[in-house]
């Protein structure tokens, strides 16, 4: 039987669709959508898995209505204010990965200040992918490896595996075991390439405001079945 998951990764889709279906304007989504995030975040600690990573805003998000950014900036900073004491009882530790940079100011702030205060937390990590590519990350690490074989710092020949990770916003994470998308759609949408070179994929109808501790339970259990054979033979791994 496989292992359990490590790192979970979910692509949180759907928050639009469910509000639209309840009659109501897109952001109450959102705000349905911050506190399935809150469920869900707690449950997977809850089960013992390390690693939770959430795409909370892509790069491609900062093109949507400015209204829609700004309302999900300010859900972002009152959700951290309000899960923050939460993450601490339950030992979780938030990091964020993505162009923080161009973030606003008040969300960089109350960023900052969960990290901070939640960084001794052992239970489990959360990372919030925010302003978030991963083509851009691999970009950026690109361009300073580039810089570092230009200035003799790394010898060409040595560029590995290992060089491309230790240059990615994500270099402390592990791979990815299984990565939820809900909401029907199946597709990656520029979303920690490198580290879903194996990850096991899980599409669900399921709405994201609408997914429960039922819906993961039943993401794992499929997982379970799945058999990772990283490239080898079946009779290889047995
Ligand atoms: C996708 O739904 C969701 C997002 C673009 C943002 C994710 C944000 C949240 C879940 C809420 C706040 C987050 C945190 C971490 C507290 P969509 O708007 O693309 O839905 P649609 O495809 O149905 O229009």
């Amino acid at each position: 039987m496989i292992k359990p998951p490590e790192h979970i990764a979910i692509i949180m889709d759907g928050n639009g669709r469910w509000a639209k279906k309840q009659g109501k304007k897109r952001f109450a989504g959102h705000i349905r959508g911050a506190e399935t995030v809150s469920e869900i975040v707690e449950e997977v600690a809850r089960k013992k898995i390390n690693f939770l990573t959430l795409f909370a805003f892509s790069v491609e998000n900062l093109s949507r209505p400015k209204k829609e950014v700004n309302l999900l900036m300010k859900l972002l900073v009152s959700s951290l204010k309000k899960e923050f004491k939460r993450l601490n009882e339950n030992k979780i530790r938030l990091c964020a990965v993505g162009d923080l940079n161009t973030l606003p100011n008040s969300v960089k702030n109350e960023l900052m200040f969960v990290i901070e205060k939640t960084k001794k937390n052992k239970q489990m990590i959360l990372t919030l992918a925010l302003n978030y590519g991963a083509k851009e990350e691999i970009i950026e690490a690109v361009k300073t490896i580039s810089k570092k074989v230009k200035n003799s710092i790394i010898p060409p020949e040595k560029v590995d595996e290992s060089t491309i990770i230790s240059h990615l916003y994500t270099r402390n994470l592990p791979p990815v075991d299984l990565l939820i998308r809900t909401s029907g759609e199946e597709r990656i949408s520029n979303f920690l390439l490198w580290h879903i070179a194996y990850a096991e994929l899980y599409f669900t109808k399921t709405l994201w405001p609408d997914f429960k501790k039922e819906d993961l339970e039943e993401a794992l259990s499929n997982y379970k079945k799945r058999e990772r054979r990283f490239g080898k033979t079946s009779e290889q791994i047995k």
